[in-house]
């Protein structure tokens, strides 16, 4: 096989970017799309030129491969059914919202190289050398770390109801801490505020301790004022005995300065630009699962990985008294 059929389940918001992208890899058949709202499947087929299905057994005759796309508490059932198929998996994050889920998908998944977990910052550029350089031992034994994301309050609004902002952002965070410094963390305490969503958390803060016996924090927040011009405040601080490393992974480096309305720093490393073309954290992230699945190699991140991100997120949310 040189080549990989592929379709996408769910083209809402990263699904479409997930679509975007497959349409640009020369590797990849992109041929479908499943989709359960019936505008969205038709709007998809409209502007990728793929056939559309109303439901993932459809989509499965016609693929090698699916890209899973739902909310994140939908992750379970299209997961075990694509693997129980034969199907290669690229899973979104996080991998499921309990460890409880992650180990029945892990149960279902005989060939532990079907599954990948998109946790896409390990694919940054950023993330990457500075993960190069913490396990080089350049910045010495570490003391102690930070890491946080924070999203415009925009995010929260439409998704707080199934999710919290500890499975939607903090995940990314548990696993780059694990990802760069290649050490396990445990839940020391975390406290939360609900202060805009009905009933749920809009900022978490939470201690960690990881096993090489250094401290960490770890922010997650929907809470910046969508006027913001940069919507996304998210970075890494380790602080070691021979030096520090800083990743910022904020959007910093474009600012889009219309004459009416704000000015917005616009994202140069995650998504595809209009055109689709160039590199992307998410490009890179795609390639990964295609070139694994043509060669039948090693998936680039297997459910245990992911499964360890969850279990991090999962003792946040015990610790803020809510699993
Ligand atoms: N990697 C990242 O940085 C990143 C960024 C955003 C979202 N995500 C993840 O991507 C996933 C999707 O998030 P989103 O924001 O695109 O959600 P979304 O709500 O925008 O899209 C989900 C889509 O799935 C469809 N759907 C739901 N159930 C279905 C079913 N059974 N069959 C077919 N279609 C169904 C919905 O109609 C919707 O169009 C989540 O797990 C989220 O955490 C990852």
């Amino acid at each position: 096989m040189d080549r990989l059929r592929i379709g996408v389940l769910g083209v809402g918001v990263q699904g479409n970017l997930h679509a975007q992208v497959l349409k640009t890899i020369p590797e990849a058949d992109f041929v479908g799309v499943a989709e359960a709202d019936g505008a969205r499947r038709s709007k998809a087929e409209a502007t990728f030129g793929v056939l559309g299905y109303g439901s993932l057994d459809d989509l499965l005759d016609h693929v090698d491969a699916v890209s899973i796309c739902l909310p994140d508490h939908l992750h379970e059932e299209p997961t075990l059914k694509a693997l129980a198929a034969g199907k290669r998996v690229l899973l979104e994050k996080p991998m499921s919202i309990s460890t409880a889920s992650c180990d029945r998908i892990m149960a279902g998944c005989p060939d532990p190289d079907a599954l990948m977990i998109g946790q896409i910052l390990r694919f940054d550029p950023r993330v990457i050398r500075a993960r190069e350089l913490v396990r080089a031992g350049d910045i010495g034994e570490i003391w102690h770390a930070k890491v946080w994301r924070s999203t415009s309050q925009a995010v929260g609004v439409g998704i707080w109801d199934r999710t919290s902002v500890a499975w939607f952002l903090g995940v990314h965070d548990a696993d780059l801490l694990r990802f760069v410094t290649g050490q396990e963390a445990e839940v020391v305490a975390a406290i939360g505020r609900n202060v805009l969503s009905p009933g749920t958390e809009d900022v978490v803060h939470a201690l960690l301790r990881l096993d090489g016996g250094a401290i960490a924090t770890m922010e997650n927040s929907w809470t910046l004022p969508h006027s913001r011009p940069s919507r996304a405040d998210a970075g890494l601080r380790i602080i070691g005995s021979k030096g520090a490393i800083e990743v910022t992974l904020s959007h910093t480096d474009l600012l889009m300065v219309p004459r009416e309305g704000n000015a917005v720093n616009m994202d140069t490393y995650f998504w595809p630009s209009r055109e689709g073309a160039g590199a992307s954290n998410l490009r890179t992230e795609l390639e990964a699962f295609i070139r694994a699945a043509i060669s039948k190699g090693p998936s680039p991140i297997p459910g245990s990985e992911g499964r360890a991100a969850v279990a991090l997120v999962e003792a946040v949310e015990t610790a803020l008294g809510k699993q």
